[in-house]
């Protein structure tokens, strides 16, 4: 398909491809000094002393997260009805029981506090959120009733990279913080993914669990710095490799400015669409948050069909998409009791997603809203 505007583009040039040809000269492919080097710079930037480990995937840190957080069997955790299913998955796997909580309201989608602590029961351990789209998460009550309550917090920061909550970057606020670098992310890598944490003992049970348990590296022992090792708990292998920590590197120097020219598309879609009838906008800006702008999702009103409006983008060029698709409405969880989520519900139905990559235009900006204009005048 030879798309005029695409959902998403790679935000790569020399640099990447520099970075990644000196991995490969360098003799060495897995977890290694450039891994180390990105575990520190994106502690660093995300400040207040956190930790990071760098992981095969977003979905990897998830899991590692319930895993030492000790969740399992017999536990329920609160994750959002608004969200890709990876975090409900994840849940599933450690033999825990997903329980949704709803949507804020129909302007604001990231998870309801309220609809959180009616959702909590005896059997509550967690709250796995997510700043959605980019848009960071009411923390302040969130963090007081996992508090008032005693829960873990795990935030699945995967849209978030560089997005804030009162000054304060997202990831930092929780346990533990489950970062995805897949490739239509802010920080894109390919495949990767890194699990943030400020408690040094969660930190390290998570480096033990992400690499078999094991006590030192294979690069250790390449380089002499070891002979052996011991496994002092069973681990799994969920390592990221030199490439992709390089790729990181040189992406993670470039996600501020791509964080802004994102934002810079976002505000032209939004003075651009401003007005339209029956398309609503959710996220005002508030300042209180700054947002990574991670997709840019509208509202279609009540009644429109949404998959009409996708051919008629497409027939002119214009990829859109969908995030997400009701989590009930797939086979593995059509059946199950998951809990009830009206408003998220409705905006799975309702919801449409536009294109948004730091490189966008604001020509290209109105080329999508001059075919989604066209497309909603040709459907009742
Ligand atoms: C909200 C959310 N959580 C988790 C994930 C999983 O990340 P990964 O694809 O790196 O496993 C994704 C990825 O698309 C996501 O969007």
């Amino acid at each position: 398909m030879n798309w005029k505007v695409q959902l998403f583009k790679l935000n790569y040039d020399q640099r990447e491809a520099d970075a990644v040809a000196d991995v490969i000269r360098s003799g060495w492919l897995t977890m290694g000094e450039r891994t180390v080097e990105f575990e520190r710079e994106f502690a660093t930037y995300l400040g207040e002393n956190t930790k990071a480990a760098a992981v095969a995937n977003g979905t990897a840190a998830l899991h590692l997260a319930l895993l030492v957080l000790e969740i399992g069997v017999g536990d329920e955790v609160i994750v959002p009805a608004q969200t890709f299913v990876a975090d409900i998955n994840a849940v599933m796997l450690v033999g825990a029981k997903p329980v949704m909580a709803d949507c804020t309201s129909f302007e604001d989608w990231n998870m309801d506090p309220a609809d959180i602590e009616r959702k909590i029961t005896a059997k509550t351990k967690a709250v796995m959120i997510v700043h959605y789209a980019g848009v960071p998460c009411d923390m302040d009550a969130i963090v007081a009733l996992c508090a008032r309550h005693d829960l873990k917090l795990i935030e699945d920061c995967a849209h978030a990279p560089g997005a804030r909550y009162k000054g304060r970057c997202v990831g930092t606020f929780g346990d533990i913080g489950c970062w995805s670098f897949f490739t239509n992310k802010n920080l894109s890598v390919g495949e990767g993914g890194m699990v943030t944490t400020r408690s040094d003992e969660l930190d390290r049970a998570l480096r033990y669990l992400r690499s078999h348990g094991m006590t030192t590296l294979t690069l250790d022992r390449h380089k002499g710095r070891a002979v052996s090792y011991d496994v002092v708990r069973p681990g799994l292998n969920y390592r990221i490799d030199e490439m992709r920590a390089a790729l990181g590197l040189v992406q993670l120097a470039k996600l501020d400015g791509a964080n802004a020219a994102r934002k810079r598309i976002v505000d032209a879609y939004r003075r651009e669409l401003g007005g339209l009838a029956r398309v609503s906008l959710p996220f005002p800006d508030r300042e209180d948050r700054v947002c990574s702008s991670h997709i840019f999702p509208i509202l279609l009103a009540e009644g429109i069909e949404r998959l009409k409006i996708v051919e008629s983008l497409k027939n002119e060029g214009i990829q859109s998409s969908i995030h997400y698709p009701a989590i009930h409405h797939f086979s593995a969880y059509s059946g199950m009791e998951l809990g009830s989520t009206p408003i998220a519900d409705e905006v799975a139905r309702r919801e449409l997603t536009l294109p948004l990559y730091p490189d966008m235009t604001e020509a290209d900006v109105r080329v999508v809203v001059s075919s989604l204009r066209n497309a909603l005048e040709k459907v009742s």
